[in-house]
């Protein structure tokens, strides 16, 4: 499908385009909970039965079956094949495209692998250095604030000493050349020509991306001078706002939840305290590349920044967005204005990991935030207190989950649960009145497309078993490891699904992991929209390894019913099977048989 373009860039400009962005240039959407709704493009309707669903990035229309991701979508609207339509996000997404006979491209992709390889020669010199006679003073500050070699050698931490050419020569003598070293940011023109170094007596940081490439460095000062921190600019190799420090580590914790910090030192207390799913987002407010980028990893994001950072309208935004891109966000705070590397440090990892615990969901902490604005000891200030709270919940798209904040929020700031509810009612309009947003369809409904009651054939039944079984391992790439062996046996699969089941394997063996609409960059917009069907009507399980080991046993009694009848259509064809096979062929009727009462 990728041809000329390699997949992991094709998944980059999908994922730096969101889809409800996207699809809103050319349909009128309305928001309905957790879905988009509005006519179809690709039909006539006077009703809409197309759908964007942003916490899978997918589109479908129930009208004329069109489905897939924003690739799809765009390849459809604007009449382009795949690839063309790939070109087409890059552009809106300003990414380029590493293009096989474009010189320029050749020259950029040629610039980045030289910087790549520069960053790890100059990472290699700091940590030599931190571990020589110049290092001294910066291992003991490292070894003051706690931090053990095993955790500077997992980490890469280094020392750049305070000359102002050290690592500028070093470099020179491995043969780099100037201006390319310039290029990686580590050097700097001086004013009289010549270059100086960047980093100069400070605490070296290598900054990695989840391919474990070096792509910048951050460093720190040792004592209290300023600026505390400096950091590689933004070269060919890397970008604010698309990568977050240890990511690389912490995608591999196999936790569903990621710990989102703030601090170089944050997380690497918090690694060498064994919370290896935390992350830094380097004391920038997160952006939305981020979030795809965890959410691909993660189900959960919990925010741990100090309580300044914490409420700062840019962070509230930025949790916002990652709430509206369908991650699970949840706030937790430290007490007495600590960072997470000081309150590790004093009270260890058991006592981090109960505050982890208790994290407030994103609307618990904004009740909090606005009870500390809002005086709630004055009628007025109550008023406007619940009409706020109701605001927040009216936007909550799950019936049984508003009730349960209507109940908990009531009995925590002492209103009145109907106070609240009847604020909410006059928000919601009729429409979503009655209706729950979310539909949770039940584990029976994957079930019942293998039940013989409907006019499917087996083999259809099959396929769609095995699809559903493909996009449950893609929404949660957890399952793989309880079914690999299973789902691993030649033959499983049809030839169709099989190269899917293949790449979910893969990625996830490789820690890289695979989402559902990254999924459907590997198939044509036929199958795309199938796929795309199943993940938006049969996907929603609240017990997704469950789901699978029953699709499984549906797969297997197909199969077996599949191969009882050839069986019986053998022996029963007396002329043409043999004596020797009758007995072979009743011997596999009778275990089969056997097997099949098991599973019922
Ligand atoms: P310690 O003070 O050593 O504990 O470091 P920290 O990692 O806890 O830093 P802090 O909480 O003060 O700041 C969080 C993050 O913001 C840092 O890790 C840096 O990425 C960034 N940051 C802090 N100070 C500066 C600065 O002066 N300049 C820049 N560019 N970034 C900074
Ligand atoms: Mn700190």
């Amino acid at each position: 499908m990728s041809k000329h373009i390699p997949e992991e860039i094709i998944e980059e400009i999908r994922l730096s385009n969101d889809i409800v962005e996207v699809v809103s240039e050319y349909v009128r959407l309305e928001q309905k909970g957790r879905l988009y709704f509005g006519l179809c493009p690709f039909h006539k309707e006077k009703t809409p039965s197309f759908s964007v669903t942003p916490s899978m990035q997918i589109f479908k229309c129930f009208g004329c079956g069109k489905g897939g991701n924003v690739i799809h979508f765009i390849s459809a609207i604007e009449n382009l094949d795949f690839i063309e339509a790939v070109k087409f996000l890059a552009d809106r997404a300003k990414i380029q495209i590493p293009e096989g006979d474009d010189k320029k491209e050749k020259d950029r992709a040629r610039l980045r692998s030289k910087i790549l390889q520069i960053n790890r020669e100059a990472a290699r010199f700091f940590f030599d250095m931190l571990h020589s006679q110049a290092g001294n003073r910066a291992l003991r500050y490292l070894a003051e604030r706690g931090i053990e070699e095993k955790t500077i050698r997992r980490f890469g931490l280094g020392y750049s000493p305070p000359e102002w050419d050290a690592l500028y020569n070093h470099l020179r003598e491995k043969g780099y050349d100037p201006e390319i070293i310039a290029k990686s940011g580590l050097i700097l023109p001086g004013k009289k020509g010549g270059y100086y170094d960047r980093f100069r007596d400070r605490i070296i940081f290598p900054i990695f991306d989840v391919r474990s490439n070096i792509i910048g460095f951050g460093g720190r000062v040792l004592d209290s001078s300023l600026p505390k921190y400096i950091n590689s600019p933004e070269t060919e190799a890397y970008q604010k706002g698309r990568n977050l420090y240890a990511l690389n580590f912490a995608k591999n914790s196999s936790q569903k939840s990621v710990l989102v910090v703030e601090g170089y030192m944050d997380v690497i207390s918090l690694h060498q305290g064994g919370i290896i799913n935390a992350v830094a987002s380097l004391g920038t407010a997160l952006t939305e590349n981020q979030g795809r980028l965890l959410k691909k990893y993660f189900d959960e994001i919990i925010i741990c920044y100090d309580s300044d950072t914490a409420g700062k309208s840019a962070t509230i935004r930025g949790l916002d967005l990652l709430s509206e891109l369908g991650c699970n966000v949840r706030v937790m705070t430290i007490p007495e204005g600590k960072d997470p590397d000081d309150f590790i440090r004093n009270n260890g990892t058991e006592a981090f990991l109960k505050l982890m615990d208790r994290a407030d969901s994103l609307i618990e902490y904004k009740v909090k935030l606005l009870k500390n604005e809002i005086d709630t000891t004055t009628i007025e200030g109550k008023v406007a207190f619940i009409g706020k709270i109701a605001d927040l919940l009216a936007r909550v798209g799950n019936r049984v989950q508003m009730e349960m904040y209507i109940k908990k929020l009531s009995a925590e700031y002492e209103v009145s649960e109907e106070a609240v509810y009847s604020e909410i009612l006059k928000r919601l309009d009729s429409g979503n009145r009655m209706k729950p947003v979310l539909q949770v369809p039940k584990e029976e409904r994957a079930l019942h497309a293998g039940g013989q009651t409907t006019g499917v054939s087996g083999e259809d039944r099959l396929l769609e078993l095995e699809r559903i079984l493909v996009c449950l391992l893609c929404i949660d790439n957890n399952i793989y490891k309880h079914i690999k062996d299973i789902i691993r046996m030649p033959g499983f699969f049809s030839d169709e699904t099989a190269p899917l089941a293949q790449k979910a394997a893969e990625r996830i063996e490789e820690g890289r992991g695979l989402v559902p609409a990254e999924l459907l960059n590997f198939l044509d917009g036929k199958n795309a929209a199938a796929f795309s069907e199943i993940l938006e009507k049969e996907c929603n399980f609240e017990d997704n390894l469950k789901a699978a080991m029953d699709i499984i046993k549906k797969m297997e009694i197909i199969k077996l019913d599949k191969r009882k009848q050839e069986i019986l259509k053998m022996l029963g064809d007396k002329n043409s099977t043999k004596e020797r096979d009758v007995v072979k062929l009743t011997q596999e009727l009778n275990a089969l048989i056997l097997r099949r009462k098991k599973l019922n």
